[in-house]
């Protein structure tokens, strides 16, 4: 049986460590948060499992086009942003056109790429770990469909500059396709940091993703969503398989929005441990790269397989890059000294 050889080389997209029962899980990003009632009660409400989920996501879709000032096709909900990120890259590239985006970055980007059949240019992150955006825009050539920013950058942390942002927009053509991954926003606190939602109706080739993932604490009911021109959007959905979110994702994703208030109290408490743990960990006299997100990035170059182990023998199950370093999400408020204690004795070990 023939397969395309570069999709048998590649393997599954690898999910965080889960830890031991009493142990904390910081390798996902995930909302340490248990779901809000309410949320949860829209969710169960959804009884019809017989039937097929609502493919065109009216309600949220319009909610979606109210919040962001759009209009109604200039919404697209996906099984989550890493479906709807698969979906744009499959609808712009034939093979071997290319993708530009900076690396290190959120490790579902290759393999999209790859199963897209186009092919990859990564663009190193600078040595404070953010976008390089001037050399992400001249890494675009005559092969370019689409170039990925993600602001905050997972997985380490800084975001993108508002005023960096439009200058890099000022040097990508306009039929290059820009998608502002923006899975984190909501945890973004430097009022420098790009806000994709202000520059809608600007460009025409820049398109939002956002998710219910992570502030919104929805992970499991995979709900995401594109915001940006129509013609994109429709391309997008175009490419997507059919019935890839559910009845109840809608319905929580909804719930939610009817609650944000509620929900950012939370994200305002996340980011202020994240404050906490960053602090900490400057004390210990690590270099932590900017955290603009729900996670923050440790560098341990060699020893970052033997650290991660000793985080996940601790209890602390983090997220480990080759020999480049960990990223520790933010979890329960317990999991900060945990994370230091864990931290302070992987330096006395090793640094
Ligand atoms: C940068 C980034 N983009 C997109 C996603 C996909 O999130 P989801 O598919 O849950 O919306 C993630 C998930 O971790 C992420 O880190």
């Amino acid at each position: 049986m023939k397969l395309r050889p570069e999709i048998a080389a590649l393997g599954a997209y690898q999910q965080g460590r889960t830890p031991s029962p009493h142990g904390f899980k910081l390798s996902s990003n995930e909302n340490p948060f248990d779901p809000l009632l309410g949320v949860l009660e829209a969710a169960r409400s959804v009884t019809a499992i017989n039937r097929y989920p609502e493919q065109a996501a009216v309600a949220l879709r319009s909610r979606l086009a109210d919040k962001f000032d759009v209009e109604f096709a200039e919404t697209l909900v996906g099984a989550g942003s890493a479906s709807l990120l698969q979906q744009f890259f499959l609808a712009a590239c034939s093979a071997g056109d290319e993708i530009v985006y900076a690396w290190r970055s959120f490790e579902a980007y290759p393999i999209m790429v790859t199963i897209a059949g186009a092919v990859s240019v990564r663009v190193p992150l600078t040595d404070s770990a953010e976008h390089d955006l001037d050399a992400l825009a001249a890494a675009v050539t005559e092969r370019t469909r689409v170039v990925v920013v993600c602001s905050p950058n997972n997985p380490t942390g800084p975001a993108v500059s508002q005023a960096a942002f439009e200058a890099f927009l000022a040097q990508v053509p306009a039929d290059v396709l820009v998608l502002l991954d923006e899975a984190y926003r909501e945890f973004a606190t430097d009022p420098d940091a790009v806000d994709g939602a202000s520059l809608i109706g600007r460009y025409p080739n820049l398109v939002l993703l956002r998710t219910f993932s992570k502030a919104y604490g929805l992970a499991g009911l995979r709900v995401g969503y594109a915001i940006g021109p129509a013609r994109l959007l429709a391309a997008a959905h175009a490419t997507a398989v059919p019935f890839g979110y559910t009845d109840l994702g809608l319905a929580a994703a909804l719930a939610s929005l009817d609650r944000e208030a509620e929900l950012f109290e939370r994200v305002a408490t996340l980011v202020a441990r994240r404050g906490r743990l960053r602090a900490g960990l400057l004390a210990q006299g690590w270099t932590v790269p900017d955290a603009q997100a729900n996670f923050v990035w440790l560098p341990l170059g060699e020893r970052t397989p033997e650290a991660a182990d000793v985080f996940f023998d601790g209890d602390a199950a983090v997220r480990s890059f080759g020999h480049e370093g960990v990223r520790i999400s933010v979890g329960e408020e317990e999991s900060v000294d945990r994370v230091l204690d864990l931290a302070q004795s992987v330096r006395s070990t090793w640094f």
